[in-house]
């Protein structure tokens, strides 16, 4: 499996084990995110390897309803954050685009810096829907992971800057 982490912060934010769709040349990834439900009976019965869970598995036998999570959320441990304006949005995103291009290096710099500006204004055009994350550390300067839902949808769509990504083999 590959595991993305942010370039900045070095936290964890994505895996291989998503499909993901490239946006404007690869500057974008579009990963569907999904409402599972954690605990409870329905995740009991996967105890295929009991031992290795050091029977964590007694304490939601019982709780019927489980956690409803969102499986990305959940599983890189993504932080909400309150939601931008379209102030504090553009003053975010700046500093980002900043702070990312300074991490890149040749091609991929001015791959990035060609396809940032439309990105940026498909971000834009849904402000008012996006939800937006941080990496576990919260790092100042880390990557956001945006998040919204598609008309009708009831699953969350994510969005990554993926230049601000590095895939590691686990
Ligand atoms: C990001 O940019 C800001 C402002 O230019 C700078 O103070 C900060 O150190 C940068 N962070 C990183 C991780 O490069």
């Amino acid at each position: 499996m590959i595991v993305y982490e942010d370039i900045i912060s070095g936290d964890e934010l994505l895996s291989d084990s998503y499909r993901c769709d490239e946006l404007f040349n690869g500057c974008l990834w579009e990963v569907e995110g999904k409402w599972v439900v954690k605990g409870g009976h329905i995740e009991v019965d996967i105890g295929a390897n009991p031992s290795a869970e050091g029977g964590e598995d007694d304490e939601v036998v019982g709780d019927e309803e489980g956690i409803k999570v969102v499986d990305i959320v959940d599983n890189f441990r993504l932080q909400e954050q309150p939601a931008y304006d379209k102030k504090q949005f553009i003053a975010w995103v700046k500093r980002y685009i900043k702070n990312l291009t300074a991490k890149l290096e040749g091609h991929k710099a001015d791959e990035f810096k060609k396809n940032v500006e439309a990105a940026t204004k498909f971000l834009m055009s849904k402000l008012n829907d996006l939800q937006f994350f941080v990496g576990e550390s919260m790092h100042d300067d880390g990557a956001t992971v945006m998040a919204y839902y598609k008309d009708g949808a009831t699953d969350p769509t994510f969005l990554y800057f993926a230049h601000g990504l590095k895939g590691v083999k686990h």
